[in-house]
């Protein structure tokens, strides 16, 4: 019998995972919407790997952990900066056209917390490239099955091991289940996180009773394009890797840009409380930045702006989970028959907060690590037993609660954090939680993950990193 794997998620770790696990086993990728609908497929600045004659493996490193308030796990920093230039070259092999410099030599671009270049990068649409490559070989594959617009429910559990998922179509029974299902950014209503990026791996393991860390390290993005009423667009980190300038209402400069993230949102949070805050490239040409953020330019275009002409105004939106279901650096949980890779993953690697572009590079690192593994697993009962599960669409009622508790996330779990306003934040999340039908499927495992990030952040009395505690 041939060993079976299901996956969840198809971002960039569930692909990539699936197209390595497929050279010795059977996959079953099973996503939720199309196979393209991720936060991978949005990802703009890029992938962070040693490759330039000037930069070193302790640079990465040194940059990880200072981005990471020296909180992350130096063995996994180490061990995946050192992985990152093959899993770079893997890509350059399955078609990925990486932006090149004008001696035709990998374009390396820079963000903040990044001491050198060190980002490759396709143009400012880096995970559509990436996505589009990965799931050109995985459609190929003799032993991949794509199972698209299935929403998988649970874990199966017996004896205390993971021994398959439960989806909207039935139970899959399996040898190995890898949840690759990305962060929770929709717990906030201000996110650059797609809309399917709900917590549902995290909420899953959660309830199986595997154990997570650090969920109270969520990331803010400084720069997001905002217009009320609208859904926050990223405008890459990347442009002010490149030379641009944050401003406030006076046109004042008032941070360095390209400190780490967590540091510059802030900046940005307690300048709006002045009034807009903006990003401004006016001083590069049409030619330069329409080449080399063509994604950006043509966005902003659709609301009648250029990057060479006007103030962008920006605010910070919720962008990334730093913790996750705990990991180690085989992708195995602490639950037997339950792996975990992506950013619903927590591995060390970020520690109180991500640099920028490490993500991606967890992603590779530990699909190609977790896929490794389980060469070394045995293949046991292996079956599926249909039962369609009718799930509730979503009413007036439920968008209201959807809203309520993303507000609550915003007030209680945001980017300044209170003794006071996580306690009522986790008495209004429960509240919430209380009032759903488990059959509510996504915001249920919203509510699970939103009261576990405040929990988690009521009980770290201290600020560090990207949790900020007034008090
Ligand atoms: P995702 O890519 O989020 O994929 C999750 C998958 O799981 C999706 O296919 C989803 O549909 C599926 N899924 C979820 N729940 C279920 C369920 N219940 N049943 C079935 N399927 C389910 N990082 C970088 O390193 N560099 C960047 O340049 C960068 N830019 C970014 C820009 C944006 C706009 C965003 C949002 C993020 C960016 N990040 C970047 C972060 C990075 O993109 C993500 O952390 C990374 O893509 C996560 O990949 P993943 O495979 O773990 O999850
Ligand atoms: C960006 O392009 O600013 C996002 C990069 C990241 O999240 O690492």
């Amino acid at each position: 019998m041939r060993r079976e794997v299901v996956i969840v998620g198809s971002g960039i770790a569930g692909l990539y995972c699936a197209l390595l696990c497929a050279q010795h086993s059977r996959v079953r990728l099973v996503t939720k919407n199309t196979i393209v609908e991720s936060s991978s497929s949005y990802a703009q600045g890029g992938i962070a790997a040693v490759l330039g004659t000037q930069d070193r493996f302790s640079k990465h490193i040194g940059d990880t952990l200072r981005a990471g308030a020296h909180h992350n796990n130096r063995h996994t920093v180490k061990l995946v900066v050192q992985e990152a230039p093959q899993h770079i070259q893997a890509l350059i092999d399955l078609g990925v056209q990486f932006s090149l410099d004008p001696r035709g030599k990998l374009d390396l671009t820079r963000e903040g917390g990044h001491s050198k270049r060190r980002i490759v990068h396709v143009h400012d649409m880096t995970g559509q490239a990436v996505e589009q490559a990965l799931i050109a070989a995985v459609r190929h594959h003799p032993n991949i099955r794509i199972q698209e617009n299935e929403l998988a429910i649970d874990l199966i559990k017996r004896r205390n091991r993971v021994v398959g998922l439960q989806t909207v179509k039935g139970y899959y029974y399996a040898d190995a289940v890898v949840i690759a299902t990305g962060g929770a950014g929709q717990i906030y209503p201000y996110t650059t996180n797609p809309p399917v990026v709900t917590g549902d791996g995290v909420a899953m393991a959660l309830r199986a009773g595997a154990k997570a860390r650090d969920l109270e390290f969520i990331q803010f993005h400084p720069t997001a394009y905002y217009l009320p009423g609208k859904q926050p667009f990223l405008l890459s980190e990347a442009l002010r890797g490149e030379g641009a300038y944050l401003r406030n209402h006076e046109g004042k400069r008032f941070v360095n840009e390209l400190l780490p993230r967590d540091k510059v949102s802030r900046s940005v949070y307690r300048q709006q409380r002045n009034g807009l805050v903006y990003l401004d490239f006016r001083h590069r040409s049409k030619s330069f930045l329409l080449n080399r953020f063509p994604g950006i330019y043509q966005r902003l275009a659709q609301d009648k702006l250029s990057l060479e002409k006007d103030l962008i105004p920006i605010t910070p939106v919720a962008h990334y989970l730093c913790g996750g279901v705990h990991t180690d650096n085989h992708g195995r949980s602490s639950l037997p028959g339950l792996y975990v890779i992506g950013e619903a993953a927590h591995t060390g690697l970020h520690g109180a907060n991500r640099l920028a572009s490490n993500s991606l590079l967890e992603c590779l690192v530990f699909a190609s690590r977790t896929a490794k593994y389980l060469t070394r697993i045995q293949a046991h009962h292996q079956h599926f037993k249909a039962k369609k599960m009718n799930l509730p669409k979503p009413d007036d009622t439920s968008i209201g609660l959807r809203q309520q508790l993303q507000n609550v996330m915003w007030e209680a779990g945001g980017i300044i954090r209170s003794a006071a306003g996580l306690t009522s934040g986790v008495q209004a999340v429960r509240a919430i939680q209380a009032s759903l039908d488990p059959r509510q499927v996504e915001l249920r495992n919203m509510a699970i993950v939103a009261e576990a990030v405040l929990t988690a952040a009521l009980k770290r009395r201290r600020s560090l990193g990207c949790h900020y505690r007034v008090n």
